[in-house]
């Protein structure tokens, strides 16, 4: 069986984005594979986060996991500072790292720049979140594409590791999706999907109301034209409002394409409108019976369990291979 990992942060309302790129294949990946789905909270503080925000998301980006369709049964499902395995790797992950590397990161140099102060975790999320996916030797990574350099950087540090203190760590291999690797914002479509865009219109929250998803699409920016074609190059904005569709009524983008040839934008967002609201309407009403039901903490308790019994294994293994004193 194969092994899969994957972790979402929970830093404020999870998007589409968050869904389509990667939350989806957990739900479908998890019958064929052993897998771990974490809420990547010591990932979250590499920016400031309130004690009381950290704690709340961290309990609904659980009960998003349960409401999307993930089993606890099948995967376990459980908090990254839960298990402090994550930590320990991260830090011998770091001391595997260059600078320049870290420094060649996308994400960190988005995210540090124009800033005067750029805090010392975000250099050295990358080494942790390899410490994530090499401690459970993950052979696959459902991630969406904006995650490809972390995974690569990944690949490169399991392979240095190997390399310089013998096969001990699984080179994993990212699992990107064909369609909707990349949802874009409503409002720009060169700019991605983000929950940190500071104009709400730009994305849809998992839990947004059915209201409030249809203003927002039929607000989306379209290209010129009224044809219902997709070509990412010519037409952006159409284009990522099909891939979305495509997404949540999982059909092909060919047959939707055909059924809206000569009938224009407007019956095309309406329509889209519906099958997002289709996906999400159900998805809440499952999120707001988990957060009653009171049993977050116990899945949470089980995760961990499962979790930590794989991650310390490996650990052990590393700090072997690396010349650590065995405990004395
Ligand atoms: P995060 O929390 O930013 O995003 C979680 C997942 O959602 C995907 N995603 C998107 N996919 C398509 N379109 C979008 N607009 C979009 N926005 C976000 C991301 O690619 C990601 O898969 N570093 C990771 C968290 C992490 C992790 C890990 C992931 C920590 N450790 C180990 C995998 C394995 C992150 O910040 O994701």
């Amino acid at each position: 069986k194969k092994r899969v990992l994957s972790g979402i942060q929970p830093s404020g309302q999870l998007t589409l984005g968050n869904y389509i790129g990667a939350m989806k294949n957990y739900v479908s990946l998890q019958h064929e594979c052993d897998s771990y789905f974490m809420i990547v909270d010591l990932h979250a503080i590499t920016v400031p986060q309130e004690p009381a925000a950290l704690r709340e998301n961290t309990e609904s980006v659980a009960a998003l996991y349960l409401a999307a369709g993930i089993d606890p049964d099948k995967a376990a499902i459980f908090a990254q500072s839960h298990v402090h395995e994550h930590a320990e790797l991260g830090w011998m992950m770091t001391t595997l790292s260059y600078m320049g590397e870290l420094e060649r990161m996308t994400q960190f140099k988005d995210k540090s720049a124009g800033k005067d102060a750029v805090g010392a975790g975000l250099f050295v999320y990358p080494p942790l979140m390899s410490a994530d996916i090499l401690l459970y030797k993950a052979d696959l990574v459902p991630v969406g594409d904006d995650q490809k350099q972390h995974l690569e950087l990944t690949r490169d540090l399991a392979g240095r590791f190997n390399h310089r203190f013998g096969e001990t760590l699984v080179v994993p291999e990212p699992f990107i999706p064909k369609v909707g690797a990349r949802i874009m914002s409503l409002d720009d479509a060169s700019k991605k999907m983000s929950k940190s865009n500071p104009n709400a219109g730009s994305y849809i929250a998992l839990l947004d109301p059915p209201e409030v998803i249809r203003k927002k699409l039929s607000r989306a920016k379209t290209d010129l034209g009224r044809e219902v074609v997709y070509d990412p190059q010519n037409k952006p904005e159409i284009s990522n409002l099909l891939s979305i569709y495509a997404n949540c009524s999982g059909e092909t983008i060919e047959v939707i394409q055909s059924r809206y040839a000569d009938r224009g934008y407007g019956d095309f967002k309406k329509d889209l409108a519906e099958q997002v609201v289709g996906v999400l309407e159900p998805l809440q009403r499952r999120y707001a019976e988990i957060r009653s039901s009171g049993e977050i903490h116990r899945i949470l308790r089980q995760g961990a369990e499962r979790a930590r019994a794989v991650a310390a294994k490996t650990l052990s293994e590393v700090k072997e291979a690396m010349g650590f004193l065995p405990p004395l």
